[in-house]
């Protein structure tokens, strides 16, 4: 049976001001369908592992008070609290060890972001369930590779190797590189020749099958949280599972992801979910003159964002504060939030 993990402890900063400290980017609803990312997630992986007994979340203690309030369906003991996040690693190694705890070595898991959205709910299910078919039968760590569209650097690159056979129809070839967020002129020639695709940053495997790769690439992490569980902790590096694990790993797998899917990275992906023919998203009473491009967005309906003669900005207002930023830079939205010491 399949496993399903939430990854939740991330902090999504590139969507401040409307992700704080205690409401981060998962815990919001960003289409206008009024569930937040995580529990559009959870309902899609409570669906795909037939119960939601079987869901589990991994998050920060910061967090585990809101993902409870959010997922109330969720078993108490399936949530993991992280006393302090250490980035991806720690969180699927100590989760793994959890999971193989309650349901064994050959249990088949699987991790998934919180924050992402799927277009096609079928072929999503369809897509997990070749993986995991392929995970139980293989020492495999399965990964989903997306068509690139620009040479972002924002995300894990997979190139295919050799195709070894196919499973629910879905042909699966074997990785021979994984790159984490390559810098721009690499990522440009990995798009250039055709043989990479994006990692989706899902992950499906054995439970043993990557405890065992742990032990060998990052014993640093796994050697404390099985000696000492939970309380290991604040010894912890902080390391993604990209770089401690799936740049190392010879078992990695990949399957084409055709979904639909966008990582909701920032402001920018707002606009590809919503803004169709409109010249403007406009999540807030907006009266624009001469304005084109713009995202505006405000917490409270009584609020009205005036603009004129402007273009290509991003506009959010959400209680105290007021950020507006041109949208080819909103990635830089995190370096403010960092500089600001304190969460205004
Ligand atoms: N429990 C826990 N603890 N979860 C965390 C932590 C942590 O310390 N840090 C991040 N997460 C969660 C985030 O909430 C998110 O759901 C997921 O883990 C991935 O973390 P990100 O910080 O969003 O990773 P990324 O976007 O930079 O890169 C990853 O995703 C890309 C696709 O969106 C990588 O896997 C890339 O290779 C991939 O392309
Ligand atoms: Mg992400």
């Amino acid at each position: 049976s399949l496993i399903p993990v939430i990854l939740a402890g991330g902090k999504g900063e590139r969507f401040w001001p409307l992700s704080r400290k205690h409401r981060p980017k998962q815990f919001l609803s960003l289409d206008g369908s009024g569930k937040s990312l995580l529990q559009a997630t959870a309902d899609r992986l409570s669906e795909l592992a037939g119960s939601s007994e079987k869901l589990w979340v991994v998050t920060s203690a910061q967090l585990a008070q809101g993902v409870r309030e959010q997922l109330p369906q969720l078993l108490e003991k399936n949530v993991l609290a992280e006393p302090e996040g250490r980035d991806t690693a720690p969180a699927v190694a100590w989760s793994t060890l959890e999971i193989a705890r309650t349901y064994g070595e050959d249990a088949v898991v699987a991790f998934f972001p919180a924050d992402h959205w799927i277009e096609d709910q079928q072929a999503f299910q369809n897509t997990i369930k070749a993986a995991a078919e392929l995970a139980s039968k293989e020492d495999a760590i399965v990964t989903l590779g997306i068509t690139p569209n620009h040479p972002s650097t924002g995300y894990g690159y997979i190139e295919q190797g050799e195709q070894t056979g196919t499973f629910g129809g879905l042909p699966v070839y074997k990785v021979s590189r994984f790159t984490e967020k390559p810098d721009r002129e690499t990522a440009e020639q990995f798009l250039a020749t055709g043989r990479f695709s994006w990692n989706s940053g899902m992950f499906i495997f054995r439970a043993g099958v990557v405890l065992n790769e742990l032990r060998t690439y990052a014993p640093e992490i796994i050697g404390p949280l099985e000696e000492k569980g939970v309380e290991a902790y604040h010894q912890l590096p902080k390391k993604s599972v990209d770089y401690a694990l799936m740049e190392k790993t010879q078992l990695a797998y990949v399957l084409p992801a055709s979904f639909g899917w966008d990582d909701l990275g920032d402001w920018n992906a707002i606009e590809r979910l919503l803004k169709g023919d409109a010249a403007n998203v406009e999540l807030a009473q907006h009266v624009g003159m001469d304005t084109k491009g713009a995202i505006l967005y405000a917490s409270d309906n009584d609020e009205v964002i005036v603009t004129i003669g402007l273009e290509d900005i991003v506009v959010v207002r959400d209680r105290n504060v007021t950020l507006i930023v041109k949208k080819d830079r909103t990635q830089e939205i995190k370096q403010v939030v960092k500089a600001l010491q304190e969460d205004p």
